[in-house]
């Protein structure tokens, strides 16, 4: 399996800080995992590298954020929906191939919010200060933002890359 494990917030800042610069129109990122696991700390960072003015919080009562950087991010958060009906409301599936890079917190509530392309995060709280971050995807574009994005965060402080790829692919 592939992915990271970050010690304090700042470090998964900094990964999606580092993932922004590799990011299209249409691309889309699924985060999941516990409450306060750090799906909106990673959105920040992201936000902030696709130089969105503004500190990005948690939209949960808001199930949509627009914010205009040098794309513009659509960060939804699932949380608080109580039907999948909700979405048509927002254009969800719209707006995941607008002109824009979307961030669907809490996107695994609902089967059908799955985008057809997408990398997911899936983060789990391993310790206080400790984030177990692991990547899957679904498409050939997903799986290139995966692969992009490992490379991309070597070196990184306070974050450990686990790249199953990069010594052959591991038996799990
Ligand atoms: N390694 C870490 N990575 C991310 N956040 C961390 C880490 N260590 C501690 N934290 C803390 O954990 C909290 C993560 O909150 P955040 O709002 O990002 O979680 P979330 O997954 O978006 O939760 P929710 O499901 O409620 O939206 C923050 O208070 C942050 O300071
Ligand atoms: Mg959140």
């Amino acid at each position: 399996m592939s992915g990271f494990e970050t010690t304090g917030a700042d470090a998964t800042v900094a990964l999606g800080r580092a993932l922004a610069p590799l990011v299209r129109a249409g691309d889309g990122l699924v985060l999941s995992g516990d409450l306060g696991a750090g799906k909106t700390q990673l959105t920040k960072g992201f936000a902030a590298g696709l130089e969105v003015p503004e500190v990005v919080t948690s939209p949960t009562f808001n199930i949509l954020l627009v914010h205009q950087g040098r794309l513009p991010l659509y960060h939804f958060d699932l949380y608080r929906l109580e039907h999948s009906d909700q979405l048509e409301d927002v254009d969800y599936w719209g707006t995941l191939e607008a002109d824009g890079v979307s961030v669907v917190e809490w996107g695994d509530r609902f089967p059908e919010a799955m985008p057809l392309d997408y990398l997911a995060a899936h983060m789990t709280i391993t310790a206080d200060e400790t984030r177990e971050i692991v990547l899957s995807s679904q498409g050939t574009r997903g799986a290139e933002l995966a692969r992009t994005w490992l490379g991309a965060c070597t070196g990184l402080a306070d974050v450990v890359v686990r790249n199953s790829d990069s010594h052959g692919g591991d038996t799990a």
